[in-house]
C-alpha cells in the first residue's frame, strides 16, 4: 500500500520551510498562507494515524500553526511589531521537532499531599518558586534560583516532585529523558534544546524536567565531540538564562540524578541549589504506607508504625511494591474465586463485588520477607562523601 502520510509529510515540511522563508523576507501574508497550509496537511496526517496519542500531537501541531499564522496577519494588520521582532511569533521549527517537544508537554496532577515526608525539601522548592513569580519592590534586584538539582538514590521521589511543583504553579511540565534526547535526537539533539527552552517560554510558566541529567556527561566521550559541545553549549546557555528575550513568561529548570558525580562542573554550577532526595525516614515511611494503604481503603490490622519501623532501608518505590504485595495477598484470600470467575466471563466478572479485608500481621510477615533493600550502601556512602566535598 501506498504510504500516503509519508508523503503528506514531505508536503508539510515543505510547507514549513515556505512559511519560514515568507517570515525571514517579511512577507507576512504568504507566510501566513504557507502556516494555514502547514495546519491543514497535519490535520490529514492525524487523520491517517491509528494512535490516539500521535493523532493528538498532530492537531496539537495544527492549532499551533493555526496561531503562527493569525499572529502573523494580526500583527502585520496591526502594523509595527512583527516587522521588526518577527522572533517573537514563536515560529514553529521543524515539524518533527515540534511533534518531539510537543510529545515532551505534560499536565501534571501531582499534589504536594501526595508526597511522602521531604516537608523540608517542599518549603525549599516553593519559596525559591515564590520568589521567582513574585514582584519585587521598586529598585530591588532578586535572583531567585530558578535552576534546581535533586539527587539521591532510585525511587525516593525526584520525579514526583519535579512533577508537583509543575502542578502547585499550574505550569506547562516539559518531562525530558535526557539519555533519550541524547541518543535518539543525535545531532537535533542541541537544536531540540533550544526550541524546547523556546516553546517553554512561550507558556506563562512552565518547568522543564530534565531526567537524567547525567546521561549528558556519561555520554559526552562516546559522541561525536562537536555535537556534543553544542548539546552542552545550548543548554548552558539556556540554564543561564542568556536566551531569555522576554520578561513575561517564568521558566524553571528541575534536573535530576542518582549520579552526581558524573555531572560536568559546567552544569553543576549553573544548580545553584543542589537538593538530596535520601530514603524515606521513619516519619516518610508512616506517610508512604498511609498514601499506599489507608487512603487507599485499606485498613492494615497491625500498627503502623511498627511496619514503618520494619521497613527501614526501602525507597519510595520499594514500598509502594510492599504495599502492593500486602493488597493482592489479602485480595486473593478474601476472593478465592476469582480465578474461577474469570473463565465464566465478561457479565459473570461485572456483576461480581471484590470483598475487601483488613490486611494482617501474617501478610506484613510475609511481604517484609520478600522485601529486600535494593539501594547498595556504599551507594548511600557516597551521596554523604560527595556533599561533604561540594
Ligand atoms: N516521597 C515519596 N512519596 C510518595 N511516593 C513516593 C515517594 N518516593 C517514591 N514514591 C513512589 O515511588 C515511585 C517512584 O518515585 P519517583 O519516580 O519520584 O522516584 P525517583 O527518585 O525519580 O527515582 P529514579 O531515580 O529511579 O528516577 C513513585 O511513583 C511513588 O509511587
Ligand atoms: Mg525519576
Amino acid at each position: 500500500m501506498l504510504d500516503l502520510s509519508r508523503s503528506i509529510r514531505g508536503l508539510l515540511d515543505g510547507a514549513i520551510e515556505q512559511a519560514r522563508r515568507a517570515q525571514a523576507q517579511q512577507h507576512w501574508e504568504s507566510a501566513a498562507n504557507a502556516w494555514d497550509e502547514a495546519a491543514r496537511l497535519s490535520l490529514r496526517i492525524a487523520d491517517s494515524l491509528s494512535s490516539a496519542e500521535d493523532r493528538e500531537l498532530r492537531v496539537r501541531s495544527a492549532q499551533e500553526f493555526r496561531a503562527c499564522a493569525k499572529k502573523l496577519r494580526d500583527r502585520a494588520h496591526g502594523g509595527g511589531e512583527a516587522a521588526t521582532q518577527p522572533d517573537k511569533l514563536g515560529i514553529a521549527p521543524t515539524s518533527e521537532l515540534t511533534a518531539a517537544i510537543q510529545s515532551l508537554r505534560h499536565r501534571s496532577t501531582i499534589g504536594w499531599d501526595q508526597i511522602a515526608g521531604l516537608d523540608e525539601t517542599i518549603r525549599t522548592i516553593q519559596s525559591a518558586y515564590a520568589l521567582s513569580l513574585a514582584r519585587t519592590p521598586h529598585g530591588v534586584e532578586l535572583k531567585p534560583a530558578r535552576n534546581l538539582l535533586f539527587y539521591g538514590p532510585p525511587g525516593c521521589g525526584k520525579s514526583l516532585l519535579a512533577a508537583a511543583a509543575s502542578h502547585g504553579l499550574d505550569a506547562a511540565f516539559y518531562n525530558v529523558s535526557v539519555s533519550g534526547l541524547v541518543s535518539k535526537w543525535f545531532g537535533e539533539s542541541a537544536k531540540l534544546v533550544t526550541e524546547l527552552y523556546r516553546e517553554a517560554r512561550r507558556q506563562t510558566i512552565s518547568v522543564v524536567f530534565l531526567d537524567e541529567i547525567d546521561a549528558l556527561a556519561a555520554r559526552r566521550d562516546s559522541l561525536d565531540s562537536n555535537a556534543s559541545r553544542q548539546i552542552l553549549s545550548n543548554l548552558l546557555a539556556e540554564l543561564d538564562g542568556m536566551a531569555t528575550k522576554d520578561h513575561s513568561s517564568v521558566v524553571l529548570t528541575i534536573a535530576a540524578t542518582n549520579a552526581p558525580w558524573d555531572l560536568d562542573p559546567a552544569i553543576l554550577s549553573r544548580f545553584a541549589r543542589q537538593i538530596h532526595i535520601p530514603l524515606p525516614d521513619e516519619h516518610a515511611r508512616r506517610q508512604l504506607l498511609e498514601l499506599h494503604l489507608e487512603q487507599r481503603g485499606y485498613e492494615l490490622q497491625p500498627s503502623r508504625d511498627g511496619v514503618a519501623a520494619a521497613t527501614d532501608g526501602l525507597s519510595g518505590r520499594e514500598i509502594e511494591q510492599f504495599c502492593q504485595g500486602l493488597t493482592e495477598r489479602m485480595l486473593w484470600r478474601e476472593n478465592p474465586d476469582l480465578s474461577a470467575l474469570a473463565k465464566l466471563g465478561r457479565d459473570a466478572l461485572e456483576n461480581y463485588q471484590v470483598t475487601i479485608g483488613p490486611i494482617t500481621a501474617d501478610d506484613v510477615q510475609h511481604e517484609l520477607s520478600r522485601a529486600t533493600p535494593k539501594t547498595p550502601a556504599e551507594l548511600l556512602r557516597r551521596y554523604r562523601q560527595w556533599r561533604s566535598e561540594s
